[in-house]
């Protein structure tokens, strides 16, 4: 198979180099950078034989090298700076995200559509109307990543193995973003059993702004082996046709009581996209914010629609 990592930035070549040690399939990584991803492929490519992989990784400048792709991942686009939020990025990321999904759709016009580039759910929306795609074929990753945190946050707090905490984060990819901490469990034993609710809440605020932590400490951009790392298992789920139950910004009509909005939901994930959206029963106050989150998100794609 074949997937095209539009932006050799930091999320982007990391999202690569997962991807390719992974063996999951030959990449190919865009830049509007001149030499960029050409000598990040080059450099990757000089790891094969030490890593023990196949994929051929591909760096151009040049849309026509993508043809064919059976997913398309968009990373382009500014991040953050420290003292930003996702939203302040909108105005020239939209333009960003509108241009490549319209060049990436004609080399690959069956293509699933995986969008990172921030803030998220909007330009997950503007790369559906972009491309022109079913809305099964076009998601956004945030979800992953921000139930990963979560996930690492009450592992390190009850010092347990990580892989034995499941949580699951809903709704946009911003301060509102609703962590279902009800149904997060540590081998099925939910943690209000395992915690007070006072730390319960520390750790859905950190959640919150696990992404900002990462950018203060940094202070020249944002979060990117996570994120990557998010990226990859979509990816993989989709490739190897895993129905992996993972939370995505996916196309809503009617569920959750939301139309015509890309938000952070659970999906099935398969070879033919979002196959199925999982509706969770929520307490009114859970929908209430899930809603408000909607209500923030809408406000972002009438920006980035306009
Ligand atoms: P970066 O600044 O390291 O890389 C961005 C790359 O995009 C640069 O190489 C730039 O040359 C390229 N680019 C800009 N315009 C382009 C165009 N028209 N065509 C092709 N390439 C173009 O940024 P980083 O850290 O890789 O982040 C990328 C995006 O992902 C940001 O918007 C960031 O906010 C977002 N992000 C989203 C996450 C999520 O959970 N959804 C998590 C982490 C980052």
């Amino acid at each position: 198979p074949l997937v095209t990592v539009i932006g050799a930035g930091n999320v982007g070549r990391t999202l690569t180099q997962r991807i390719a040690e992974k063996n999951l399939a030959d990449v190919v990584l865009i830049d509007i950078v001149e030499g960029l991803p050409q000598g990040i492929a080059l450099d990757l490519m000089a790891a094969q034989g030490i890593e023990l992989h196949d994929s051929k990784i591909i760096g151009t400048n040049n849309y026509e090298d993508t043809v064919g792709s059976d997913i398309v991942v968009i990373t382009a686009g500014l991040a953050r700076k420290p003292g930003m939020s996702r939203d302040d990025l909108i105005q020239t990321n939209a333009k960003i995200v509108a241009d490549v999904a319209k060049k990436a759709i004609q080399y690959s016009p069956n293509a699933q559509f995986i969008v990172i580039t921030n803030p998220l759910d909007a330009m997950t929306y503007l790369t559906w109307k972009a491309t022109g795609l079913p809305a099964s074929q076009v998601m956004g990753m945030a979800g992953v990543l921000d139930s990963s945190r979560l996930q690492t946050f009450i592992a390190m707090e009850l010092g347990v193995c990580t892989a034995d905490v499941s949580t699951m984060v809903l709704g946009g990819h911003g301060d509102l973003m609703l962590p279902l901490t009800r149904y997060c469990t540590v081998r099925g034993v939910p943690i209000a059993e395992l915690m007070d609710e006072e730390t319960i809440e520390r750790l859905v605020e950190r959640t919150r702004h696990g992404g900002a932590e990462v950018v203060k400490l940094l202070q020249t951009g944002g979060a990117y082996y996570a994120p990557a790392s998010s990226g990859c298992l979509m990816v993989e789920a989709i490739l190897r046709d895993r129905s992996r139950l993972l939370p995505a910004a996916a196309y809503l009509q009617g569920q959750y009581g939301l139309d015509d909005i890309f938000l952070g939901v659970p999906c099935r994930l398969g070879c033919r996209g979002v196959e199925s959206i999982l509706e969770v029963k929520l307490t009114d106050e859970e929908q209430k914010a899930l809603h408000a989150s909607a209500d923030s998100v809408r406000q972002n794609i009438k920006v980035a629609m306009e």
